[in-house]
């Protein structure tokens, strides 16, 4: 926070201002919501192609896409942010393996014309949105930062290439700095039940899971059974949503108190099959959901798990729901909450 005198003995307190791109997603209005608890003045950018405005529970909103270079610049002028979070992205994996060129736009060019517009504003700090995807198959688990980074699909590619042009930025610019949160498996909703998953056609195993114990699918796809895990089934760290927003916040902490830049895992270091997560579900929800094993899917790598003590170490970040049943009750209770027409139609 800038703290500045104003009269004699009149301390006046205004808060620090963050803008934040894709503010009106999944996981960027959990960490708005936390930005505004935090005492931060956030200003969502967003063109909600998949987030929602009601989602947007702190601070102002100004709807705009990242391609439109001239209207951020814009918005940056004006809101004069002192930090960037940048979440505005393309995020199915699936998706990137039929649509390349859209992620490698997104996820890649947007990113480029948007440090572009902030260097030359003179925004000199941002927190990035990677994922666990740029570490491609592991030949080892846990995956630590200095993993290679061999993506398997183009949306893992699209974020490694982003994550590069970040270093190089910051390499070359000592008053640039940078940090790469690198995204487990994340999942679940606000306790309190203020906001929640929100995609319409959603892909992710938790989410599926739950709306199939709720009735809304028929049945649960498990892709692939024949993978070389102990029960067959793809393993990945599960990571609840409120966790990662806290993330968020001490990373820009860090970057704000003049911190250096840092790629970081985001994960609790444990991992949960695909059977494991719908047996949580089964046993959270009390239904018995009817589930049917079919082949693989593109693109999943058999095992993605977080060594995740850098993070820990780093941004002195420790997690409060490292626990599946936990992440499941959450979501289960969002899906009712949806279920209940709070937010209205369409959703
Ligand atoms: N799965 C099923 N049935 C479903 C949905 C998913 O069996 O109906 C399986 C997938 O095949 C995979 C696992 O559940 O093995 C997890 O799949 P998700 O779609 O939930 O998540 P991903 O691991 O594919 O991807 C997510 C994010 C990525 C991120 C990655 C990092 O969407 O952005 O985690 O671990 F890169």
């Amino acid at each position: 926070m800038d703290v500045r005198l104003q009269n004699a003995g009149d301390l006046m307190v205004k808060p620090t201002r963050i803008l934040v791109t894709g503010g009106a997603g999944y996981i960027g209005s959990h960490t708005v919501l936390a930005l505004g608890e935090a005492g931060y003045e956030v200003l969502t950018y967003d063109n909600l192609s998949t987030g929602n405005r009601w989602a947007v529970l702190s601070g102002e909103f100004v709807e705009g896409d990242l391609a439109d270079a001239d209207q951020f610049r814009r918005t940056i002028k004006s809101f004069r942010p002192e930090a960037v979070i940048h979440f505005a992205a393309s995020i199915e994996v699936s998706e990137s393996l039929l649509n390349p060129l859209k992620y490698y736009l997104n996820n890649t060019v947007n990113l480029v014309k948007n440090v572009d517009v902030l260097m030359s504003e003179n925004v000199n700090k941002m927190i990035f949105s990677s994922t666990a995807a740029v570490y491609g198959v592991p030949e080892k688990i846990p995956l630590d930062e200095t993993s290679p980074t061999l993506p398997i699909n183009p949306y893992g590619a699209s974020k490694m290439m982003s994550e590069r042009v970040l270093h190089d930025t910051a390499f070359t610019n000592d008053d640039f700095s940078c940090i790469s949160l690198r995204y487990f498996n994340v999942a679940g909703a606000d306790p309190d039940g203020r906001i929640g998953q929100i995609y319409r056609n959603p892909t992710h195993l938790i989410t599926r899971a739950v709306k199939t114990a709720k009735g809304e699918y028929e049945r649960l796809q498990i892709y692939g059974t024949d993978y070389p895990t102990p029960d067959g089934t793809c393993i990945r760290d599960y990571i609840h949503v409120t966790d990662i927003a806290r993330a968020h916040i001490l990373a820009l902490e860090h970057l704000l108190k003049g911190g250096p830049s840092d790629t970081l895992n985001c994960g609790y270091g444990r991992g949960s099959s695909v059977r494991e997560v719908v047996d949580a579900v089964k046993r959270v929800s009390g239904v018995d959901f009817p589930v049917e094993e079919t082949g693989r899917r593109a693109g999943d790598p058999p095992e993605l798990v977080a060594e995740s003590s850098l993070i820990r170490k780093r941004l002195g970040w420790e997690p409060q729901h490292d626990d599946l049943d936990f992440i499941v009750w959450t979501a289960l209770e969002w899906e009712e909450k949806l279920e209940s027409g709070v937010h209205g139609p369409g959703i």
